[in-house]
């Protein structure tokens, strides 16, 4: 059975509630706990006169089934003295109602300038009056609900009611304002436009179609737009004879007038009528910026044409100067602490013994979270700056971290100095917003330490014509059907993202209450960075023996943020070396991190024990050493190769040894024995054979041709046995 929504210890206005709508919300939210201030000027429909009665029978009705009621009999022009009465009656004011309304009807030849004021002055001065006196009481108590009441006559236009839709749709706007300004103050405003049988509408409609429309099934929709759980803001309802309805605006996707050849010009309007027109392929923007993604296309558009004269040019996007783009290289250079600092920003604690290999340097397997990668990585594209990226114009405060791959290719030195080379790998047209694929190889001297992939997506930045997805991108995975093997919860501390900003992501958002508010956040929240740090030590813990040289790449997409105290719940599905992972906000159960994955490579110790020569070939020696290659350059071979090999060795005729060199995953492996699954190639070969090709006395073409080297599968991958056997011959 479902919990009953109440409203205990929250204070409602309610406006215009001596009768109509207002009476019934007031009675509902009286009957369900809260504290109510019945206002009614107590006029007539015309908004003439006024009456204490009204306002005082609702709150005799209220208290009369033990709820808590005050009148007030001021007009809603006088905004300040309704919301003094709620905190003289009750000490605060949670929720407002803005309901009271008047008619003044006349066909516009006839409306005169009374009729246009009286109906503003009630509708609209009314409700920012009201709402305003209140605003200040929910800001500080970060908790407002706020109800704006629209008419179909504002929405679709009624004849008689210029005034009248004129006030209505500007409530329509004033509410999806203040819910912008309010969002981040749990301040929600929601508009309503209702149809109920009351004495506004007694005389323009049929009797049997007003005893359909009663007040008591609008009610129930105002209810639920109040109450705490209800996280809908800035939306416009209809409601009426027990329906409720979403409105949402649909723009057809129009047609542009202005290009090289064609000026614009009222004919050129009137000859594209159909197209302007035309509701196929239509969108629904939800946000001015959204909107104005529209403005962004236009401009590329028109840039390319050669149509310069272009005052919006900075929503502009020029993906083919900015894509193959490299950032200035970076230096990083590191001690001890800072992994260490990074350690407890990703939550490690000295309460769990096998932490402390990461968390002390004396320790003697002291060594560094392999997610540190993408703290390097950060500091090569955030210091070198995005907005210096050519061809594009990114607003910085519209920047959100989509999704992130790291790919480990040796664990990190926990101390040096290490070069980061970023580029620009793709720009990617979402509708919403662009992504930009950014690209970071991390070297220490030579070497490659590991790669980062950044999907960073610029929001109101897309509909400029681009593409949609691309090959070079790492794309997460979905996690298997079926229930996680492993899940492991973990608290968060309130500190979280104080500590793991000081290891270099400084943006205000996560510490800062004013600049989050700005950003439309209750709270500052928790790096995205740092709830994958979580989630990646899970993995390792539950998968890897918490052994970083396990390690190979993780990718994972950024879904909802997460709060500072919050616990993170990572769900695990193991398949093969991939672990396959979500990870969730316990309290809430919503997803934070999805389609994610954890590579590992394989346990060490089983790839050294592979290495001891197993029967008497000379061969063994070979492969024993093509292992400690892997094991030193692995990740440059796999670069080169992209394949995997497998070896059937033979001799006098017979099966005596099988291989598989495995340049094709992670860093490269060599396994003693018959491959499993489905290998590229499949290369049989006597040991004797073997050692002459690998001594360069014959070359595999040769060996090939002569029928004593087999290749079965991808015979291509046979031309990089060159790489895999060069510089045995001095053996
Ligand atoms: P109603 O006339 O029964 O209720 C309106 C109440 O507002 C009255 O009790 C009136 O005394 C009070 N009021 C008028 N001016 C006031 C002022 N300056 N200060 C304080 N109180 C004042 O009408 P109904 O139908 O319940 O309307 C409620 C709201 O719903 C209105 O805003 C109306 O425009 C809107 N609406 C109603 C529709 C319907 O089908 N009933 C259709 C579309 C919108």
């Amino acid at each position: 059975m479902s919990v009953p929504l109440t409203f205990d210890g929250k204070v409602v206005l309610v406006t215009g509630a001596g009768g109509g709508l207002g009476r019934e919300y007031a009675l509902a939210f009286g009957q369900r706990g809260a504290s109510v201030v019945v206002n009614d000027l107590g006029g007539n429909a015309k908004g003439e006169g006024k009456n204490s009665a009204a306002a005082d029978k609702v709150v005799e009705e209220i208290k009369a089934k033990g709820g808590k009621a005050v009148a007030n009999y001021d007009s809603v022009e006088d905004g300040d003295k309704l919301i003094q009465s709620a905190l003289d009656a009750f000490g605060r004011i949670d929720i407002v109602i803005n309901n009271a309304g008047i008619l003044r009807d006349r066909s516009f030849g006839r409306l005169s300038e009374l009729d246009w004021d009286l109906i503003h002055r009630v509708h609209l001065r009314g409700s920012f009056n009201v709402t305003r006196a209140a605003w200040n009481h929910m800001k500080k108590q970060k908790f407002g609900r706020i109800i704006m009441t629209c008419s179909a006559a504002g929405i679709y236009g009624n004849f008689g009611q210029a005034n009248y839709s004129a006030a209505k749709l500007g409530l329509l706007g004033l509410s999806n304002t203040l819910a912008i300004e309010g969002r981040a103050l749990n301040i929600h405003c929601n508009t309503i436009a209702p149809i109920a049988n009351s004495r506004l509408t007694q005389n323009i409609m049929p009797a049997d179609l007003l005893e359909t429309l009663k007040p008591e099934y609008v009610s129930p929709l105002v209810l639920w737009l109040c109450h705490e759980q209800c996280e809908e803001n800035g939306a416009l309802f209809e409601v009426g004879a027990g329906w409720i309805g979403k409105l949402r605006w649909e723009r057809s996707l129009g047609h542009v007038l202005l290009q090289k050849d064609h000026q614009m010009s009222p004919e050129a309007v009137r000859d594209q009528w159909g197209n302007i027109c035309d509701f196929k392929d239509s969108t629904h923007p939800n946000t001015i910026n959204e909107s104005l993604s529209m403005l962004s296309m236009l401009n590329k558009e028109k840039a390319e044409d050669g149509l310069v004269a272009n005052p919006t040019a900075s929503l502009g996007h020029n993906p083919a100067l900015a894509v193959g783009y490299n950032f200035p290289d970076h230096t990083f250079s590191y001690t001890e602490m800072q992994c260490i600092l990074y350690a407890l920003g990703v939550g490690m604690s000295t309460k769990d013994p096998d932490h402390l290999r990461f968390l002390y340097e004396g320790h003697e397997n002291f060594a560094c979270l392999p997610t540190f990668g993408v703290i390097i990585s950060q500091a090569a594209v955030m210091d070198s700056g995005l907005t210096n990226i050519p061809g594009l114009d990114i607003n910085p405060t519209q920047v959100l971290h989509g999704e992130h791959y790291l790919k480990c290719f040796q664990p990190l030195p926990t101390s040096g100095t290490l070069i980061s080379k970023a580029s620009v790998l793709d720009i990617l047209d979402k509708g919403s917003g662009a992504v930009i694929i950014i690209n970071v190889r991390t070297y220490q001297g030579q070497r490659l330490v590991c790669s980062n992939q950044w999907s960073v997506f610029v929001v109101g930045a897309g509909g400029f014509g681009g593409k949609k997805s691309s090959p070079h991108t790492e794309n997460t995975a979905s996690p298997p059907n079926r229930a996680p093997d492993a899940v492991v919860v973990e608290s968060t501390t309130k500190e979280q993202a104080a500590l793991y900003r000081l290891s270099g992501d400084r943006n205000p958002l996560h510490i800062d209450p004013n600049f989050s508010a700005m950003g439309g956040f209750k709270d500052p929240i928790l790096h995205g960075l740092c709830s994958f740090g979580f989630a990646s030590r899970h993995i390792l813990k539950q998968y890897g023996n918490n052994d970083p040289a396990r390690f190979c790449a993780i990718k994972v997409r950024f879904v909802k943020p997460v709060l500072p105290g919050q616990a993170l719940q990572t769900e695990m599905w193991k398949e093969g070396n991939r672990v396959h992972f979500q990870c969730k906000v316990k309290e809430t159960g919503n997803l934070t991190l999805s389609g994610g994955y954890v590579d590992l490579y394989e346990d060490q110790t089983s790839n050294l024990k592979s290495l001891q020569p197993a029967a008497d070939l000379q061969s063994n020696l070979v492969f024993a050493e093509i292992g400690r290659r892997i094991q030193d350059s692995g990740p440059a071979l796999v670069e080169k190769v992209k394949g995997l090999f497998a070896w059937e060795i033979t001799q006098d005729g017979k099966t005596a040894a099988q291989w598989t060199i495995d340049l094709k995953n992670g860093a490269g492996a060599l396994h003693e024995g018959p491959y499993s699954g489905k290998a590229d190639v499949t290369i049989t070969v006597s040991d004797a054979d073997f050692m002459a090709l690998v001594q360069g006395k014959v070359n595999p073409q040769q060996a090939f041709m002569a029928g004593k080297l087999k290749i079965k599968g991808n015979i291509m991958l046979g031309q990089k046995l060159d790489i895999i056997l060069k510089d045995f011959a001095k053996m």
